[in-house]
């Protein structure tokens, strides 16, 4: 072997270990030279039958072949490993998609929405007011002194400042009424609070939906009227909706309200062994009303001889659990979306 001839087949065994395209060319390109039985031990072991002036530059080449072959050969393998991986790991876009949960939206935003847009059709917009709120809104304005024993019932979380969280949507009638003039056509749905012990028909946080209507002229038929067409609206044709007489300080006169059981359809005794949700009544308590109080019009600077007006409240989870059939408005807050997706709207 010349030295010539063995730089000849190292360049040739570099150029082949290049071109190679699959680590199965890279083994055999391996074994051919550098294995065993392969082309180098050959050459090493006729060494001692080269030229003597050409040995060294023999024996050069055929480490020089050695080092470089093999390196070639490993920095080849290892890319070809990685692409492999790379390969696996690629976007397959005929797997399936990955399932994320989509949110539906709570029973209580539902009711409202539904509420504002009903209420939208009779002229009503809404209006907004803060969760916490002065003693003066939530109570004295609405003819409610510190010293009145309707303020018993609605004890609340109090703050340091002397503010309060409020126990009722209707200081926004307040808030509206020295804002704008009359005529006057709101609904201000939100959250409330009370210092109430959490049962199966009580939370200390709920909601409601206070209504206002100021006008000339307006008389508890347009009372009536609103409500039974909203109750309609709200739970279908068949409702029927009844009024008690009640006193709120605000209103005068005031009622109290309530739908038929939308579970036993007004009629417990037909329900089996009787309605647990209206608890054998036939009615649902929504919340009060009533014709808006003179005392209240003069707090916020109307005339009271001329102006008239009523107002409600509605228990927005009391609308819900009857529309829905809810039993215990704790399902409301507990955020299981099991119960919640079977409400989805
Ligand atoms: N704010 C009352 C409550 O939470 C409900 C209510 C009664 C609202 C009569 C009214 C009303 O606007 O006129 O018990």
């Amino acid at each position: 072997m010349k030295a010539d001839d063995l730089q000849a087949l190292k360049d040739a065994a570099l150029t082949d270990a290049c071109a190679a395209q699959t680590v199965e060319d890279l083994e055999k390109i391996r074994v051919k030279h550098l294995g065993r039985k392969g082309l180098l031990p050959e050459i090493m072991k006729s060494l001692k039958d080269a030229d003597p002036a050409e040995r060294p530059a023999i024996g050069r080449i055929a480490n020089e072949l050695k080092q470089e072959l093999a390196s070639l050969l490993e920095s080849r393998r290892a890319a070809f490993q990685a692409q492999t991986a790379c390969q696996t790991q690629a976007f397959d876009d005929t797997l399936p998609g990955q399932w994320r949960p989509l949110g539906t939206r709570h029973p209580i935003s539902q009711i409202i929405e539904e509420a504002v847009r009903i209420f939208a059709t009779l002229g009503f917009t809404v209006a907004d007011g803060p969760d916490i709120e002065t003693e003066y809104y939530n109570f004295d304005a609405l003819n409610t002194p510190g010293n009145h024993p309707s303020r018993d019932t609605q004890d609340t979380f109090w703050l340091e400042s002397g503010e309060l969280l409020r126990t009722q949507t209707s200081p926004v009638q307040i808030r509206v009424m020295e804002e704008q003039k009359p005529p006057v056509r709101i609904i201000a749905p939100g959250r409330c609070y009370r210092r109430d012990t959490t049962d199966a028909t009580h939370s200390s946080n709920f909601h409601q939906i206070e209504g206002l209507y100021v006008d000339r002229d307006v008389s508890m038929a347009d009372l009536k009227s609103d409500i039974s067409y909203f109750a309609r609206q709200m739970m279908g044709p068949d409702v029927k909706v009844r009024f008690r007489p009640h006193f709120f300080p605000f209103t005068e006169p005031s009622v109290e309200y309530d739908f038929s059981c939308h579970v036993c359809g007004g009629k417990p005794a037909l329900a089996g062994r009787g309605c647990r949700l209206c608890k054998n009544s036939g009615w649902i308590e929504i919340s009060g009303a009533g014709m808006v109080n003179p005392k209240v019009f003069e707090k916020v600077g109307y005339d009271p001889e001329t102006t008239t007006g009523y107002a409600f409240g509605m228990g927005v989870e009391r609308i819900a659990m009857v529309k829905y059939s809810i039993q215990d408005i704790r399902l409301l807050y507990d955020n299981d979306i099991r119960f919640l997706r079977q409400l989805s709207g």
